[in-house]
């Protein structure tokens, strides 16, 4: 290089440095140094630079944050190390027994505990090599997830290069990813201003944008981010997480300034009471605490399940409730026909989120709660769950009108059926009931089942209407031509979507009986036929007695079951998949583990195991866990100090075994 290109480049790599330096205080330390029109000064220099020498221009640049390329589709990638859950603690007691289990299975009541707020945001695993920014993975299911790189490099407060000294040259790090409630807020104005579907709250946002294919969408929505975690760092010599999060933090990522490390009880309440006192006032929302084992020793020490890490419990906020009125009540058609009332309320902020709608369940919870229209009620939001009216204020109670369910179904016309157990309405015309097709494709293309993306509401709603299909077999006959023709699809997406929908022609066994929607056949459920049968003629000709004889499946679901495969349009359906090039695998279902077809009621505690890893020695050999005894549990497994269980497995004579049986038989 010149000493004249070698001079460039130096300004330029400065000029770079400069710009990250103020980019990081104002977004990641909220304390800028300069104003925002001399920083837009400093941003058109080096714009003005990059243009004239393009060849200078380093993946650091703040303008690489945003890739001007359309993205095609999510690179699958497997997860070094699955990517854990948390165990839930939903009060305080839950922790306490958290507490005293730590205690015994350190064998000492020497420990610390980490405290850091549980964001309601999307978990990412980030890798940075040698201090720059690689790449970013979300959750998925836990063992594989999406490459979504490019749009996690639009955060800003995301460093593309990390400051200080001894940086590893692998860093691989935990994280959520989050939207400000302001941001969430002006979106959401933005949206309805412009007659467009509004977000339930900000963890759905920032979901949604990071698997936009368009990260220009990504950059302008102005999420954030907190590092929670190392999963590998080849520096690596600390020895507790508040060490590691001090050193990364000195990196310039972000790390929340609410984390504290915990000494005792008293600690633990007094956290409890500041964070419920100030999540309200927050920027962002929180929807519990985490809290940590804070040495690393021993957390190894404790290990893991296979869901989740021993040395760490959520202790999950109760919900907040606000008092509103219910304007009115519409009737919602599930995918199955059941009909839900939905209460359409006076919109309310509960936590930072707008409510207009709620959950009213089922006629029998209006009437049992005594709603009524016009009535002022409290409304709950609990986490993630979808808001309901918890109860009636019925002092504010005048001029309230009774609720009625509609005679016909509110989509079709055709007249409702009240099944007289649960007193639930049904629509009984399912294979030409437009929101129960609907949601029978969504649920069919959804990730546990055939996992087709690229199939939301609006477009299968396009394909119904342009009669292209009228139930989920007809996405197999799908072509590029007749996609071309749906309004809201480019070419590029109806590719991936006819790929998505030629991969799951591949699918096990037990995810095609979870896509079919059969009546409270869940995923569990569809695992247990998967594993007793042999293949889909044999469950298809399997009799009521035969389906009750699997654990788990009671006469209700084993009838739902029965008559779902006597019914001739479920079997021309059927049919016709396999006609359409639909090959079922049936390798992958353990038909030969160990306890499978066996159920097991666990009592009183453990000396080797903590009685969550006997459920999962139980799980993971085929077998099933009950929390209640019955005539269909195989065996009671006994620890010292056993409940009520062991009376009620002497009388209905239930096997009983001890922990080192149960070993012995595995
Ligand atoms: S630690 C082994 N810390 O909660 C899992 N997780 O329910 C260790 N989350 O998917 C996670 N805030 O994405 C941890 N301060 C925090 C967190 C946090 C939110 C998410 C995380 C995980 C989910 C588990």
């Amino acid at each position: 290089m010149s000493t004249d290109k070698s001079s460039l480049n130096k300004k330029y790599k400065i000029l770079v440095k400069k710009i990250n330096y103020h980019n990081k205080m104002y977004h990641t330390y909220d304390s800028p140094e300069i104003s925002d029109n001399d920083f837009d000064k400093l941003y058109s220099e080096l714009k003005a630079f990059e243009s004239k020498y393009p060849e200078l221009v380093i993946p650091e640049s703040p303008t690489m944050r945003v890739g001007s390329k359309l993205l095609t589709g999510f690179k699958k990638v497997k997860h070094q190390e699955p990517m854990l859950s948390l165990a839930n603690a939903s009060d305080y007691h839950d922790f306490l027994s958290f507490y005293s289990r730590l205690k015994k299975d350190l064998k000492s009541d020497d420990f610390v505990l980490f405290a850091e707020p549980k964001f309601d945001g999307l978990a990412i695993s980030i890798t940075y090599i040698d201090g720059y920014f690689f790449s970013a993975v979300t959750r998925g299911d836990g063992v594989t997830g999406e490459d979504v790189t490019a749009n996690v490099k639009t955060i800003k407060s995301l460093p593309l290069e990390l400051d200080g000294k001894d940086i590893p040259s692998r860093l691989c790090l935990k994280a959520e990813i989050y939207m400000s409630l302001l941001e969430f807020q002006k979106l959401n104005r933005n949206l309805s201003k412009n007659n467009l579907k509004t977000f339930a709250n900000p963890r759905n946002v920032a979901a949604g944008t990071i698997r936009q294919l368009d990260p220009k969408i990504a950059s302008e929505r102005n999420l954030k981010i907190f590092f929670h975690g190392l999963i590998e760092d080849d520096n690596f010599t600390d020895e507790t997480h508040s060490k590691s999060l001090d050193r990364i933090s000195k990196y310039g990522l972000p790390i929340c300034d609410l984390n504290r490390i915990i000494g005792s009880l008293d600690d633990v309440q007094e956290y409890i009471n500041h964070l419920n006192k100030i999540r309200g006032k927050l920027s962002y929302e929180i929807d519990g605490i985490v809290f940590k084992i804070n040495s690393y020793e021993q957390q190894k020490l404790l290990g893991l399940t296979s869901k989740a890490p021993k040395w760490a419990i959520a202790y999950k906020f109760k919900s907040i409730e606000v008092k509103t009125k219910l304007l009115d009540v519409t009737f919602q058609v599930g995918r199955t026909g059941i009909i839900t009332p939905v209460a359409e309320l006076k919109t309310v902020n509960i936590g930072g989120v707008n409510v207009g709608r709620a959950s009213l369940h089922n006629m029998d919870e209006i009437n049992k709660k005594d709603i009524r229209i016009n009535d002022m009620v409290y409304v709950k939001r609990a986490g993630d769950v979808i808001p309901e009216v918890d109860r009636v204020s019925l002092e504010d109670r005048t001029n309230s009108k009774i609720i009625k369910i509609p005679k016909k179904c509110p989509a079709c016309g055709t007249l409702l059926i009240k099944s007289s157990e649960n007193s639930i309405y049904k629509c009984t015309n399912q294979f030409n009931c437009k929101p129960q097709i609907i949601q029978s494709i969504q649920h069919y293309a959804s990730r546990k089942a055939m996992n087709i993306s690229g199939l939301g509401e609006s477009i299968i709603e396009s394909l119904i209407e342009s009669k292209m299909i009228c139930n989920y077999t007809d996405l197999y006959q799908l072509s590029l031509e007749k996609l071309m023709n749906v309004e809201r699809l480019a070419e590029k997406s109806s590719k991936n979507l006819l790929n998505s929908i030629d991969q799951s022609k591949n699918n096990s066994f037990d995810k095609l009986i979870y896509a079919l929607g059969i009546n409270e056949v869940g995923i569990t459920t569809a695992k247990s036929l998967a594993r007793t049968f042999e293949n889909m003629d044999s469950l298809m000709s399997a009799s009521v007695d035969e389906l009750c004889l699997i654990d788990d499946i009671g006469d209700v679901v084993a009838k739902n079951i029965h008559s779902y495969f006597k019914d001739d349009n479920n079997k021309i359906n059927i049919k016709k998949l396999l006609k359409l090039g639909l090959l079922i695998d049936y390798t992958t279902q353990n038909h030969n583990t160990k306890l499978s077809g066996k159920t097991y009621a666990i009592t009183g505690s453990f000396i080797n195991f903590s009685r969550q890893d006997i459920e999962q020695l139980v799980l993971s050999n085929g077998g099933k866990v009950t929390s209640s005894i019955s005539k269909k549990t195989s065996a009671l497994i006994l620890g010292s100090k056993p409940g009520s269980k062991l009376d009620k497995a002497k009388k209905l004579n239930i096997a009983i075994i001890n922990e080192g049986e149960l070993s012995k038989l595995l």
